[in-house]
């Protein structure tokens, strides 16, 4: 990383801070103190048992990138990412697919560099590293490894989106190789790693164009989700910048010298290097559709005669271009780091499926023109990531929204959680949220119609066989699962009956929530009866299970009894979900006996250690307090959750990163304000971490610019003013932010007065 040793010994010697490194001044350009910032490797660490993580790889990609490419240190499955700080040897370089941790990946590439005896078998290619010989930064990342007949190996890489650049440097090593494998024992689920499959790929070797070519049909999620995407591969084609010496096929660890063709499992192709060669650049081109759409890729992206220093340029530059639009004053080196890393982190999901216009589609199997995007892990991301991507890459919503439709036109459906296609993880149809906060923050550049039919037959139409599926979580052999238990009693009664489905609780809140975003879709469209069809059930439904006698929210059986406090919860409890009406907050405040009761409610979950950040349904509940008239109990509560769960290490995300939702968390709280009800076009102010942030959103004319003058140190709130007008309430519209303009905080070290009448 950029800082000079003087300033690494001023901050705490986390795990980070002990492997920042210079680095080389070809790498660092252009210039830019916020890429300089990004520190790939928070965030890797665990955050909780069963080998869970932070979920963050240090990759090395532009925002929102096909194919990220990262150190393989252990082979990736469901739950299992492919790069863990605690491991000490490299196996390869490998372009990723895997979108968050819990996922599996899907049509991978990996390189392999080595000397001497070529070793494909994953167990015998394993070369020794130290961290210390390890620099990571989002454009360019390089380590030294211990070649296995000796001498030592310096990788380099870069990436543009849909192709990976590597360099390998050899110094007093054997004859050089670069491997490619296409396919690999594949594991199946997350339980046991032992438990594996064998996708069949194929390698061409073509030394006249210095080519390796093939694909790998790996994708470890297709024993869930309803679409089977039979013909989905990862193509690639990587080609070098030096005459092969020599090339061949290895095939579950049997050389064959020469070949220029295989097929099936366990499969790569190698080319050797003349003895002596110094350096070796090779390029790989990655494809959804074909090999020559994987060729085509590397000529418009990374063309022959570019070096891995204009390669890692492009994509620094590409960084900056989103990063450097914000600027703060008053952080440490730590806070910047975890900062502008949680910016970082925000713009790498969903990722682009499409390749020059064209993208194959799991949903139909079939190639389409038009724009395509894939790891969308919605429940998580339409809390907050959604309208921080409305914010800094509003040039990108427009064709999300078309991706969603695509999808809903290709498969019947909107996505949930689509990695590739559908995989029916996790609750509720939030994409329904996403197309209503687009098009009520200005977007409309796709067919409405379609969007409001696809909305509509969320909440109208109930999975198949609905009666008699739970649609409990990963479950195989289903089909979409959508709204499950819409047709049970939610329609009739609000609720979705704990006895016949999964997570019953939890869908209740979330399909009412979902019935909102659909209201509002109907309303921005002239919908009206609609608009008010969708709100009554969105309004009624969350109090069907409120419970009176407990003041909990509480799942039902169909027939209406209780099912008990603890059923019907996915990731959080009867605390958490009680706080989930985030549309009717006032509705909530009145059932649990108006602002002062609902301000000790939400004393008792903090204080009790209720609030779990590390899943996302907490995310909203310290907000809350402002709309209870207790403001500055927000302001306290979010400085500690930050404090908390935040931090400049490898652990320093509590949680999973969830594609963008825990950054886009921080992000929001830095800047002081966050979108509890995002549809609704609102924010809720909290408290700003820094003492300026400069925001140039690409969409204002003007910045937006929040002074908040000893923030740091002094959480509290004493005024708000926005454009010089007095700010009484704490909520912000859309366009106070969008559009840009001033909003100065006073700042103070106690509790103030400002919104917080209740506690007076
Ligand atoms: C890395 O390995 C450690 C030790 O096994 C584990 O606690 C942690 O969860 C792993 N991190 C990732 C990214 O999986
Ligand atoms: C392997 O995983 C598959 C898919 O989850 C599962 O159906 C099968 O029972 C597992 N086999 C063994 C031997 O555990
Ligand atoms: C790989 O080779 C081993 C023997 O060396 C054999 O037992 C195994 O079945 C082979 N695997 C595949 C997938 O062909
Ligand atoms: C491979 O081809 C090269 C060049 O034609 C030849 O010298 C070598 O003997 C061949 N190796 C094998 C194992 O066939
Ligand atoms: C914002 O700007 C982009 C171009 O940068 C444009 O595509 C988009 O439609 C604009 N609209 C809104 C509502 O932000
Ligand atoms: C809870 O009490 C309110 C009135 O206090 C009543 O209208 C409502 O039906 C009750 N809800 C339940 C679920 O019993
Ligand atoms: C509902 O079903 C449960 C379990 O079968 C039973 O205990 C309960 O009495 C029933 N309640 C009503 C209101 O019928
Ligand atoms: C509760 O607090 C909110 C926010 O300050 C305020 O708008 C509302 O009027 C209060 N309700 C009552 C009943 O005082
Ligand atoms: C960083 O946060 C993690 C996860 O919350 C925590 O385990 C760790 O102790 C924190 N480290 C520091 C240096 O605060």
């Amino acid at each position: 990383m950029r800082r000079l040793l003087c300033l690494v010994l001023l901050v705490l010697p986390s795990y980070a801070a002990l492997h920042r490194r210079e680095v080389p001044a070809a790498f660092s350009k252009p210039h830019s103190v916020a890429v300089d910032y990004v520190n790939p490797l928070i965030g890797n660490g665990g955050y909780s048992t069963g080998g869970g993580s932070g979920g963050m790889i240090p990759s090395t990609a532009p925002p929102f990138a096909m194919t990220r490419w990262v150190a393989q240190t252990r082979q990736n499955y469901v739950s299992v990412s492919p790069y863990n700080h605690t491991n000490t040897v490299i196996y390869g370089f490998q372009g990723t697919h895997q979108p968050a941790i819990w996922m599996g990946e899907s049509g991978q590439a990996i390189v392999v560099p080595g000397a001497g005896e070529v070793q494909s078998v994953f167990e015998h290619r394993g070369m020794p590293f130290h961290h210390a010989d390890e620099i990571s930064t989002p454009s360019y990342y390089s380590v030294v490894m211990n070649a296995i007949q000796g001498g030592r190996i310096l990788a380099e890489q870069s990436a543009t989106s849909r192709v990976g650049h590597l360099r390998f440097t050899f110094k007093d090593t054997a004859m050089p190789y670069v491997l490619l494998e296409a396919t690999r024992a594949q594991v199946m689920g997350s339980a046991d790693p032992a438990n594996v499959t064998y996708s069949h790929g194929s390698i061409q070797i073509d030394p006249g164009r210095r080519e390796i070519t093939g694909h790998n049909p790996e994708r470890q999620d297709f024993i869930i989700g309803p679409n089977a995407a039979p013909s989905f591969a990862g193509y690639f084609c990587a080609r070098f910048d030096l005459s092969f010496k020599g090339f061949g096929i290895a095939q579950n660890g049997t050389i064959k010298e020469n070949a220029t063709v295989g097929s099936g499992a366990l499969l790569s192709g190698f080319a050797r290097f003349a003895p002596g060669t110094k350096a070796v650049n090779v390029r790989v081109g990655v494809s959804f559709i074909s090999v020559d759409q994987a060729r085509k890729n590397l000529d418009k992206e990374i063309p022959d005669g570019t070096t891995l220093e204009q390669t890692a340029e492009k994509t620094r530059s590409a960084w900056a271009e989103k990063l450097d639009r914000i600027q703060i004053e008053g952080a440490s080196e730590d806070d910047s780091e975890v900062f502008y890393t949680g910016i970082f982190h925000t713009l790498q999901y969903p990722y682009e499926q499409d390749e020059d216009g064209h993208y194959y589609s799991g949903y139909d199997d079939a190639i389409h023109a038009g724009s395509s995007y894939t790891g969308y892990s919605i429940w998580d991301t339409f809390r907050a990531e959604w309208a921080w991507l409305i914010l800094l890459a509003p040039e990108r919503i427009d064709a999300m929204v078309q991706s969603m439709l695509h999808d809903y036109t290709e498969g019947g459906w909107l996505p949930m959680w689509k990695n590739i296609v559908e995989t029916n993880i996790m609750v509720g149809t939030h994409a329904d949220s996403l197309v209503a906060e687009a098009v009520a923050k200005g977007f409309k550049d796709f067919d409405l119609e379609t969007a409001y039919a696809a909305v509509h037959k969320d909440a109208t139409v109930p999975p198949q066989d609905d009666w008699t599926i739970s649609y409990s979580d990963r479950q195989q052999g289903v089909g979409y699962e959508v709204r499950a238990g819409l047709s049970s009693v939610y329609a009739e009664h609000g609720w979705v009956a704990s006895d016949i489905h999964s997570e019953a609780a939890s869908r209740t809140l979330d399909y009412a929530y979902d019935d909102y975003a659909v209201s509002v879709l109907a309303s921005a469209l002239g919908k009206d009866a609609d608009a008010a069809f969708f709100r009554a059930r969105a309004n009624n439904a969350p109090f069907s299970i409120f419970n009176n006698a407990t003041g909990f929210m509480e799942a039902r059986i169909a027939n209406g009894s209780w099912a008990g406090p603890n059923a019907g919860w996915t990731e959080g409890d009867m605390w958490a979900y009680t706080f989930d009406v985030v549309h009717d907050i006032p509705g909530l405040i009145e059932h649990k006996g108006g602002n002062a009761s609902f301000v000790a409610f939400l004393d008792q979950h903090f204080d009790g250690g209720h609030n779990d950040h590390r899943n996302e349904p907490s995310h909203h509940i310290p907000y809350l307090y402002s709309l209870a008239g207790a403001a500055s109990k927000s302001q306290e509560r979010i400085r500690q959750v930050a404090q908390v769960n935040y931090n400049n290490s490898v652990n320093g995300l509590s949680g999973n990163e969830d594609c963008g939702q825990m950054s886009a968390w921080y992000v929001f709280s830095a800047l002081g304000f966050y979108p509890v009800d995002p549809v609704s076009s609102t924010y809720v102010i909290g408290t700003p971490f820094f003492d300026k942030i400069t925001v140039n959103l690409p969409n204002a004319s003007q910045p937006l610019v929040i002074t908040s003058r000893g923030a740091p140190n002094n959480p509290y709130i004493r005024s708000v003013t926005l454009n010089g007008r007095a700010l009484d309430i704490p909520v912000l519209q859309h366009v106070d932010i969008a559009s840009g303009g001033e909003i100065v905080l006073e700042m103070a070290a106690q509790p103030q007065a400002w919104a917080s009448s209740t506690l007076n």
